[in-house]
């Protein structure tokens, strides 16, 4: 197979600013809801305390220093060749408490100076409203998106930015992960992704949907605005994109498979399509659930179709219908084990054909472009006692991207997939999302920091740094 890439292929790199960014109180940056989660791991799950409290440590106020370093890193993304650098920007940044009516200039100052750096540098900006963060008030004074009033306090926000960074931001996505929340199981969901805390014996699912609802039109009346204000403006949606196998041939694995895909279809339906798809309905009344909405709402959702598709990948997943529990931990009833893979050392499965798979999907379903926004491998880094051009050999991750890229390479060149671009997750090492750890690294880059923020924060390169910088020379043709 002939290996190159479309010219126009955005090769780079990805984070979120509550994962680097630091400087948490730095220029009048309000709390946010990154603030208030405390260091896990993988045996011990995050804490969502009230405000942030004494005695505890809270990974996300330093990140990385990235707030004071970003010129740094961006010589480093430069010398990898990046094309595109996918961030967020962190709201409370921009409207400190989030119900505001004036948004707090040094804010927008600090993205001025991080999007001119990256555009002086040949990166196109690729910028995240809303990654896993909102501003901490809203959650107190209002609930989060159990709020109807956080439609507007977010199209405000929008609206701030898209107006100060047209000239400077083409590529949008809005919501991150906005599937993740329907693992109610897992209430951290709903405080990362729409600032709910879930209140004892409440039906969890109902409340769940009824916020997704009002992200649904707050994202969709988001990108008729952004479209307005700059029609060239490219806004997409943003997925955790897990595709599902039946653990069978078995008819019904197949039901039970297709049933459990709705979970994520639902987004990517309404975002693509305007409106919900029947099985949504059913699915609401076989549960009990009625969500309310407003005249116009359905009419906001018709006319804020998203340009494109914006997906994380990382694993898929495996559904045995004869199985109740969710045995291998991946947030629906009935996941189990795939005997034909093998995970890392989070139990997330490696399966680079499952991102062709999805590809394929997606695009066969929509016909919009997709941008793979994440895809990377974490583990544990060992320091090499004697370093050379690079601290850390890293084959494992270089195997895991050479795959997966080889696999996009496939959807493109012989499924015919339009990619837009692929941004490697956590390309400097940040803090992670699930277990708040700094040593779940990601990166190409090595950042000398621990899980209790010691360390001095120097940046040095890993093997893969030279294999990725090699990839986007070569436009993915050598892996
Ligand atoms: C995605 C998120 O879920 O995966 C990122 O968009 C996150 O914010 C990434 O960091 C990897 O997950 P983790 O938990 O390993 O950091």
């Amino acid at each position: 197979m002939k290996h190159k890439m479309p010219e126009s292929f955005l090769w780079g790199g990805a984070v979120a600013a509550h994962q680097l960014e630091g400087a948490y109180r730095e220029d009048s940056r309000g709390l946010s809801t990154s603030d208030v989660m405390t260091a896990g791991s993988s045996k011990v799950p995050r804490k969502i305390t009230d405000g942030v409290e004494e005695g505890y440590y809270y990974p996300n106020h330093g990140g990385i220093d990235f707030y004071h370093r970003y010129k740094e890193d961006i010589d480093l993304f430069k010398e990898m060749g990046f094309k595109c650098f996918r961030t967020s920007i962190s709201w409370s940044r921009i409207f400190p408490d989030g119900d505001e009516t004036e948004p707090n200039e040094a804010g927008l100052a600090f993205y001025d100076r991080l999007f001119d750096e990256l555009k002086k540098n040949g990166m196109e900006p690729v910028v995240t409203l809303s990654h896993f963060e909102i501003p901490y008030h809203l959650v107190k004074a209002y609930g989060g998106f159990r709020n109807r009033k956080l439609i507007d306090f977010f199209l405000r926000f929008c609206e701030t930015v898209f107006t100060r960074y047209k000239d400077k931001v083409k590529y949008w996505m809005l919501f991150n992960e906005i599937n993740n929340q329907t693992d109610v199981a897992r209430p951290i969901y709903a405080f990362t992704n729409s600032g709910i805390l879930y209140e004892e014996g409440e039906n969890r699912e109902q409340t769940m949907w009824q916020a997704v609802h009002y992200e649904l039109v707050a994202g969709a009346r988001a990108v008729k605005m952004g479209h307005e204000i700059n029609p060239n403006f490219q806004i997409g949606c943003m997925m955790a994109w897990v595709p599902i196998y039946p653990a069978t041939c078995n008819p019904q694995d197949m039901m039970a498979q297709t049933e459990t895909m709705h979970e994520r279809f639902i987004f990517t339906d309404v975002y693509a399509r305007g409106h919900y798809p029947a099985y949504a309905r059913t699915m609401w009344e076989k549960k009990g659930i009625d969500i309310q909405m407003e005249p116009g709402d359905e009419e906001a959702l018709k006319e804020g179709c998203v340009d494109y598709i914006g997906i994380s990948y990382y694993m898929s997943a495996v559904v045995d219908h004869d199985v109740s529990e969710d045995r291998n931990g991946r947030g629906f009833p009935g996941s189990v084990e795939n005997p034909y893979l093998s995970y890392s050392d989070w139990g997330w499965a490696i399966d680079p054909e499952g991102l062709r798979y999805s590809l394929c999907q997606l695009y066969e379903r929509y016909e919009k472009p997709i941008f793979i926004a994440e895809n990377g491998f974490g583990a544990y880094d060992k320091l090499l006692e004697e370093p050379g051009d690079y601290v850390v050999e890293d084959d494992y991750r270089i195997a895991y991207l050479r795959e997966h890229i080889k696999a996009v390479e496939k959807a493109v060149l012989l499924d015919g997939v339009n990619v837009m671009g692929y941004t490697v997750w956590g390309c400097i090492d940040v803090v992670s999302f699930t277990t708040g750890e700094l040593s779940k690294r990601y990166g190409f880059i090595y950042v000398d920091r621990d899980d209790e923020g010691n360390g001095s924060l120097e940046r040095s390169q890993k093997k893969s740094f030279y294999w990725y910088r090699n990839v986007i020379a070569t436009n993915g043709e050598e892996l």
